[in-house]
């Protein structure tokens, strides 16, 4: 890939420039320069009753005008880069000191080449591939005039009913803060003005996973321990891997609007943790400190919501922060927190580059969007995020069937194939699961596909079907019960049938929550009608969150989690499938039964009747189906000789583990090496298993590899309630490696004296 540098400012030359051009600005352009706004360049909305256009159609009249005066810092939602240019020349034309717009968008997993959906790429356990494909998403971006992503999202997500729990790396603060290291690394290179990439914007801040009921933007109540030990770890891991910027959350966090919460944002946020970057609100989060009861009015919240610590509001129209003038003016809001707030916007614009080049290279664009290269990260990353759920008689990899049907409507569906947060996709080169076979099935296999079902559809419809393609659209003519025939007799002929059942992309992500977690329509009947033929079947599952299972791991011999796999998903998954690659992707959070096991986690503490942990519910196992970092492989691994380098240690000191993986198996593949501790007594209840280490480690035929995962302080310390501080407790901790969180190999060591950082000085962090 080449690279493009762009102005590298020391910062005492930004400190200068910026404080040069705070010095002239009057207060309603300060307030100018913290305000966000959408500007919808939208295709053509389908006429399908969802979000109507019209409720955006004022927007751009509204941003122009704004732009006229010079009071706009940040544009989002553009991503053409002509648009951009047009917009930037408004920007610099209106602003008396010529100060250009960023422009910020939901880069989430790609721009142009769409990368498997961010849980996905969690189920890789795989930093480096993850770190490569949001390099390719930045460099798109950065190519278009974006300077900024928000993403990633390392929001923790216990309640698959909640839609978003496709946009983050599941249930584990361990893997979701690797995950999140490596999405920042991606987005952002070595630092702010790294050519090719962009500002990376960690978000919601903070507890958002934990909406009640799963329904999203609902208020969230977490005890102490959780806060600390389970949602805040991502975010902390994010700030100290550098992230320029951070997003709030919509929701009340103990009764508080986090968008509002001074403790978060300024106490925790820069304070303890020292960020120093810019903080935004989620869109229209600031005017809703009103309706959440909070703020009096769009001054007070503005007011508040600048003092709590957000630098800059998201708004579609109407920003509260136009009215800081009068804040300023009432002595709500000290002009020294206005100018703070000017300054780390400044600052990360000069960091960009921007002041020197707000223009973007539309022929160069168009180059970096077409590159082939991004095309080959995509599809090794949707290969390494497949998770082999089920394989009996080892039906996976096909071996040269003579027939194939390829059944179910998402299985010819590319859009759907792209997942929910894209927008700049091409169809044309998206390669669903039917093409992927297709094109690799070869002259001697006879590939037949069927619907068999029509799509879908949402109850209530969503806020993102206003944009061109993201509603399923009923196939003309479609005759129900002969299209079901018609499946089931391709299948009954066939020698296999690969079916693909799952949700249609708009029905998981933002508003997009569930009560239930079957399978949408009549997809499972489809299968069972499937199945029913004697035809052996491998299901191909296209998700983001975990779906029902229950008939189908009893009944489906070879399941295959594909997750919403991007713009090469089909190519990836066909080589998978013929076994070109292994799978080796692990599940990053539980996989329930059904949705009345939910929420449910495989790092629960230990309580009364352990024994009977897995009967809880009188009516079902309240064990998961699949446990937290399970996948299989076309090969087999052995674990052994797990071993440490001492037996104690004192308080503040590191163990180092090692283990020696095996494939045992006849093929190469790769496996995740998992680490787990337990802590048998102290001064709190610990989880029964936390992860604490893991490596994804590509082992030939028969070959060994050994290990290491040293467990220090920051992988034995934990906040402890009653003391309101970080402990590490006099102990004996338990070890476990493995395959996945119920691994048994196990050894322990103990922890001398206690030993708690930051005692007296009442440290939170
Ligand atoms: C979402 C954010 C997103 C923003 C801008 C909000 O509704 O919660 O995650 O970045 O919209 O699209």
């Amino acid at each position: 890939m080449s690279v493009r540098s762009t102005p590298a400012l020391g910062s005492a030359e930004v400190a200068d420039r910026v404080g040069a051009l705070l010095g002239q600005m009057s207060v309603a352009e300060k307030a100018g320069q913290l305000t966000q706004y959408f500007y919808f360049n939208l295709p053509p909305a389908q006429d399908n009753g969802a979000t109507p256009q019209h409720e955006f159609q004022d927007q751009p009249a509204i941003v122009e005008a704004a732009l006229a005066k010079g009071e706009v810092g940040s544009l989002l939602f553009v991503t053409d880069p002509a648009e951009v240019n047009r917009l930037q020349r408004l920007a610099v034309a209106g602003n008396r000191h010529g100060i250009p717009a960023l422009f910020g968008f939901d880069v989430i997993h790609g721009l142009r080449t769409i990368l498997p959906v961010p849980i996905a790429m969690a189920a890789s356990w795989d930093p480096d591939s993850i770190e490569q494909a949001q390099a390719v998403a930045a460099r798109e971006a950065r190519a278009v005039g974006i300077g900024w992503t928000f993403a990633p999202m390392v929001d923790i997500a216990r309640d698959p009913r909640w839609g978003r729990i496709i946009e983050g790396a599941g249930e584990d603060p361990y893997l979701a803060a690797a995950v999140a290291v490596a999405q920042v690394r991606g987005f952002q290179g070595d630092g702010l003005g790294s050519a090719d990439r962009i500002i990376a914007g960690p978000k919601h801040f903070a507890g958002y996973g934990a909406a009640l009921g799963g329904r999203d933007y609902d208020e969230v109540n977490l005890s102490d321990s959780e806060l600390w030990n389970v949602y805040l770890p991502p975010f902390k891991a994010a700030v100290e891997a550098g992230a320029g910027n951070i997003m709030t959350a919509y929701m009340d966090l103990n009764g508080i609007p986090a968008t509002g919460n001074d403790w978060l944002l300024t106490e925790v946020l820069r304070g303890a943790w020292g960020f120093g970057g810019f903080v935004v609100s989620d869109a229209q989060a600031v005017h809703n400190l009103r309706t959440h009861g909070f703020a009096a009015d769009l001054t007070d919240a503005g007011g508040r919501a600048l003092n709590a610590g957000v630098d800059m509001e998201m708004a579609v129209g109407d920003p509260s922060y136009a009215h800081l003038p009068e804040a300023v003016e009432a002595g709500q809001v000290d002009m020294r927190v206005l100018d703070a707030a000017v300054r780390r916007i400044l600052t990360a614009k000069a960091r960009l580059g921007l002041l020197d080049q707000p223009y973007v290279d539309e022929e160069r664009a168009r180059e970096v969007l077409a590159d082939p290269a991004h095309r080959a990260v995509a599809r090794v990353a949707a290969q390494r995020s497949a998770v082999l759920l089920r394989n009996e008689g080892g039906l996976l990899p096909l071996a040269s069937p003579g027939s194939i049907a390829v059944i179910g409507p998402l299985a010819d569906s590319r859009r759907d194939t792209l997942g929910p947060w894209s927008f700049d996709f091409d169809l044309d080169e998206t390669v669903s699961v039917l093409d992927g076979i297709r094109n690799r099935a070869g002259a001697g296999t006879e590939v037949g596909y069927a619907p068999g079902i029509r799509p879908a559809y949402r109850t209530f419809p969503s806020m993102f079907d206003m944009f061109a393609n993201n509603t399923p659209v009923d196939p003309a003519g479609f005759d129900d019960e002969a299209e079901l025939a018609r499946a089931v007799s391709l299948a009954g002929a066939a020698d296999v049938a690969l079916v693909v059942l799952g949700e249609w992309q708009n029905m998981i992500g933002e508003a997009a929550s569930r009560s239930s977690l079957e399978f949408p329509g009549r997809q499972l009947e489809l299968l069972q009608a499937v199945v029913a033929t004697g035809t052996p079947v491998v299901l191909l599952i296209m998700n983001g969150r975990p779906l029902d299972l229950r008939w189908v791991a009893e009944n489906v011999p070879a399941i295959l989690d594909i997750w919403y796999p991007g713009t090469q998903g089909g190519a990836a998954v066909a080589d998978v499938i013929f076994g070109d690659v292994a799978p080796g992707g692990k599940l990053p959070f539980s996989w329930p039964r059904s949705v009345g096991q939910v929420p449910i986690i495989y790092s629960h503490t230990v309580s009364h009747g352990p024994d009977d942990q897995g009967r809880r519910y009188w009516d079902e196992a309240s064990t998961p189906l699949f446990p937290f970092g399970y996948g299989l492989s076309y090969s087999r691994f052995d674990y052994s000789d797990l071993t440490l380098d001492r037996g104690q240690i004192g308080s503040g000191q590191t163990v180092t583990v090692s283990v020696t993986v095996t494939n045992a198996g006849e093929r190469a593949a790769d496996e995740v090496a998992q680490l787990y501790i337990h802590q048998r007594h102290g001064s709190a209840s610990r989880p029964a298993r936390e992860l604490k280490g893991f490596r994804r480690v590509s082992l030939a035929a028969g070959e060994s590899r050994t290990l290491r995962f040293p467990l220090g302080p920051g992988e034995l310390r934990y906040w402890n309630a009653a003391a309101r501080d970080w402990v590490i407790d006099a102990t004996t901790i338990d070890v476990f490696a493995g395959g996945d969180s119920t691994a048994e190999l196990t050894t322990s060591f103990t922890i001398g004296a206690r030993f708690a950082p930051g005692a007296g000085q009442g440290s939170r962090t």
